[in-house]
């Protein structure tokens, strides 16, 4: 198995270190994601909006994940794999058996799927299977048309306790692992306090149990970069620098500072 597993990263919650995690898509950034000591890459299906040039991730593909996963796995022995599944793979538990094996077999330990409720009879099936799940809540962006937009989830009571209550269920139906994306900060640590699986934030604020960020925002590559993401090759001399400079700011709690947060 891989050095780094889901039991280090519960290790890491109930010790309260900070784990890493960069969505990246090739294997020499998987291979200097290892050198850095980033527990998690997941090969994320934003993907299609950095690497292919599409407006939104929905145009993604099992056969583009596949090959990206393929390429990340070849290049990293060390950290936890998490495939994303694209949208509309995962639309039935039957789809949803199917595909995750499909990134698994690709070379993943993990598969993330974005959804609440609904998702909860899918991630019971995968868990009992033996498919470790990361669920995805708040800023799903394969969602962004029933959002009208890329937009702050959670600000008002009703979505902010939706959000919780989904949190709860799908830990409870077995998922490993929460990504939460641009949520309030206040909303990020309840659901973070209330839960006992980890949870990894991307403008979600400071105390999330870990941070995730796109390797291209890290780069500075991104011509309109989300508020929530940091160029870290501004404080580096290359780009080992700045993956160091991401994990020890996550590390030290000093990334995300409150201009990357939401409240
Ligand atoms: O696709 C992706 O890179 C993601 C992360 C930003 C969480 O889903
Ligand atoms: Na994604």
């Amino acid at each position: 198995t891989k050095s780094v597993t889901i039991n280090t990263l519960y290790k890491l919650k109930a010790s309260g270190e900070k784990f890493v995690v960069i969505s990246l898509y090739d294997a020499h950034m998987a291979a200097m994601a290892q050198r850095c000591g980033v527990e998690v890459v997941l090969i994320g299906d934003s993907l299609g909006m950095t690497v292919l040039g599409y407006d939104s991730t929905i145009p993604v593909t099992m056969e583009q994940m596949i090959y990206h996963v393929e390429a990340v796995a070849r290049g990293n022995k060390k950290s936890l794999i998490i495939g994303d599944l694209p949208f509309m793979t995962y639309g039935t538990p039957e789809d949803a058996l199917r595909n995750c094996a499909r990134i698994m077999q690709a070379g993943a330990q993990m598969v993330k799927l974005e959804g609440g409720t609904w998702l909860a009879d899918t991630v019971r099936m995968l868990a009992e299977r033996g498919v470790p799940v990361c669920a995805h809540l708040g800023l799903t962006p394969q969602s962004v048309n029933k959002f009208g937009g890329f937009r702050v989830q959670g600000r008002d009571a009703d979505s902010a306790a939706k959000i919780l209550a989904d949190a709860k269920l799908l830990a409870e139906a077995g998922a490993d692992l929460l990504v939460l994306e641009c949520v309030p900060a206040a909303l990020a640590a309840q659901i973070t306090r209330e839960i006992s699986i980890p949870t990894i934030g991307i403008g979600a604020g400071k105390d999330t149990d870990a941070q995730v960020l796109v390797i291209n925002d890290i780069l500075g590559l991104t011509e309109q970069p989300p508020k929530f993401s940091k160029n870290f090759l501004l404080e580096a001399n290359d780009i080992a620098g700045a993956m160091q400079k991401y994990v020890a700011d996550v590390k030290a709690g000093v990334f995300p500072a409150e201009e990357n947060t939401f409240f």
